[in-house]
């Protein structure tokens, strides 16, 4: 490791989390030079804005880091460590600078390591931070909600600002907050976000989700590590992500088994330590990109990423018509030639179909010969991004309640709706507007895809999941021009 340190009022610092990302940025820079120049000279594009011209096979390779969704929660988990954790693999992209500057402002030292993605963080000093600062934070991601139980174990405070994320439905918090108290948290809401002590301590408890919420999930684990005594939880998720954090906490000491039905045991322990772990890989990037080689009738190779947890996404991707060949250093997925299949899909918990999965199939599907249904069950409001593709010439309608009559596999949530999408259409550039993180990457796809020329703005979001991604679409011979 690197003696540069992390803290507080460095916090800028924490931007270049990487010596392989400060490379990556310079070579992403130098092409991004190479691409105005060939465009002719600047056009006066913000950082925030690429002008894509589509029609162009995305073929290549590319690397997928650790995933952002197991990450972030790595970084939380090693506040309840009583020595330093070393995350390796950790991707660059903003929202975990987000997390690494609320861990700061606590006073987790911050740093990164030789190997690129490395990042060490030493809990050593843990204080409570001033509400301003972290009031600085709010509404820039969804995570500070789960510093709620490692800051009441290490402070017996926390304050936690009002949550960020995707806009894609209501994102309450109630199953949170319910865990929470059932070990012993009390719990105030003020103006400006939630207050929370423990007066008694936290003691295990018997916790039954309504439903298997990944972020619910991780509370409870994050909570009852360290918590007095034993906790069930019951309905709990079981996405890749959450056992990889499990892992991690065995690592640090916990005692935890994963039972039959979603069923997980938390044997409280009076303390833990740091672990050395490294992130498993980003499926929701593999995704992505994948779904982008299919589009733009492309093949690209996504290292780093394992069969396993792509199971359920390969199945559809074959079935769609796409093609693919697992190697031990990553997938290759391509498209055969021919006519692209239209399927019916419910997003769903692990391990069914991920919401994040759909965003991005859904431009290969505009593609397929046929009608394709997609159910999102899991979010309320996300299909908001299919309005761009509608004007880039696909033919897609959402039923905002859903399609009742439809023949399901699983019982219908109240607020489902669903996207009937039906191809193929040529799409036609267009000018859009990223609305969200998984719908910003798919409008990508869609001006990948599409005959002529895109401007695709408020491209600073889809930093928050994707490490270098402009480099990336240069490494698979998109023509873009992008100037910082
Ligand atoms: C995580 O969000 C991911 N985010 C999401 O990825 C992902 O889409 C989601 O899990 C499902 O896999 C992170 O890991 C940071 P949930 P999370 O709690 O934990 C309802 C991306 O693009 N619910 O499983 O917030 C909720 O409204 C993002 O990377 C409650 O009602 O998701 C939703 O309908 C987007 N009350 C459902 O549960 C609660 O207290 C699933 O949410 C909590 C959740």
């Amino acid at each position: 490791m690197t003696k540069q340190t992390v803290n507080e009022a460095e916090l800028e610092a924490v931007e270049q989390v990487s010596a392989e990302a400060a490379a990556a940025e310079e070579s992403e820079a130098a092409g991004r030079k190479l691409d105005a120049q060939k465009a002719g000279a600047r056009v006066g594009l913000t950082s925030d804005e690429i002008i894509i011209n589509g029609g162009r096979p995305l073929k290549g390779r590319i690397e997928v880091r650790g995933a952002k969704n197991l990450a972030t929660k790595a970084m939380v988990a090693a506040l309840l460590g009583k020595t330093p954790s070393v995350l390796r693999n950790v991707p660059n992209i903003s929202d975990v600078r987000v997390v690494a500057g609320l861990l700061a402002l606590h006073g987790v030292l911050i740093t990164r390591g030789e190997q690129a993605g490395e990042w060490r963080l030493d809990p050593s000093n843990v204080e409570v931070a001033h509400q301003a600062d972290i009031d600085a934070h709010a509404g820039s991601s969804r995570i500070p909600i789960l510093f709620c139980g490692p800051l009441l174990h290490r402070l017996g405070e926390a304050f936690i600002p009002d949550l960020g994320g995707c806009r894609i439905g209501d994102r309450p918090i109630d199953f949170h907050l319910d865990a929470l108290r059932n070990f012993g948290a009390v719990i105030e809401k003020l103006p400006s976000g939630i207050s929370l002590t423990a007066p008694n301590g936290l003691k295990g408890a018997n916790i039954e989700l309504p439903y298997p919420s990944v972020g619910a999930t991780e509370q409870v684990l994050l909570t009852a590590v360290l918590a007095e005594g034993q906790t069930e939880l019951r309905n709990a998720a079981i996405e890749p992500e959450i056992v990889d954090l499990i892992c991690i906490l065995q690592k640090m000491g916990a005692i935890i088994s994963m039972e039959p039905n979603r069923v997980i045991f938390i044997e409280g322990v009076p303390e833990l330590r740091g672990y050395d772990h490294r992130a498993i890989f980003d499926r929701n990037e593999a995704a992505s990109w994948a779904a982008a080689a299919l589009a733009t009738k492309g093949d690209v190779f996504v290292g780093g990423v394992e069969q396993e947890e792509m199971m359920t996404f390969l199945n559809v991707f074959r079935k769609v018509g796409g093609d693919f060949d697992v190697h031990d250093d990553g997938i290759r997925f391509w498209h055969p030639g021919g006519a692209l299949k239209p399927v019916t899909i419910e997003t769903d918990v692990h391990p069914g179909f991920m919401t994040d999965w759909q965003q991005p199939l859904v431009v290969a599907l505009t593609q397929a010969e046929g009608q394709s249904t997609i159910h999102e069950t899991v979010y309320e409001n996300r299909f908001g991004f299919t309005d761009a593709l509608v004007k880039m010439g696909a033919d897609i309608v959402v039923y905002k309640e859903g399609l009742h009559d439809e023949a399901r596999r699983v019982k219908r949530r109240e607020f489902e709706q669903a996207a009937v999408i039906t191809g193929p259409t040529p799409l036609h550039g267009a000018d859009i507007e990223v609305p969200d993180l998984r719908g910003g990457f798919s409008h990508l796809i869609a001006a990948l895809t599409a005959e002529g020329q895109s401007k695709v703005t408020n491209l600073g979001i889809i930093s928050r999941g994707y490490e270098n991604f402009i480099e990336k679409l240069r490494l698979l011979g998109a023509d873009f021009v992008y100037e910082s």
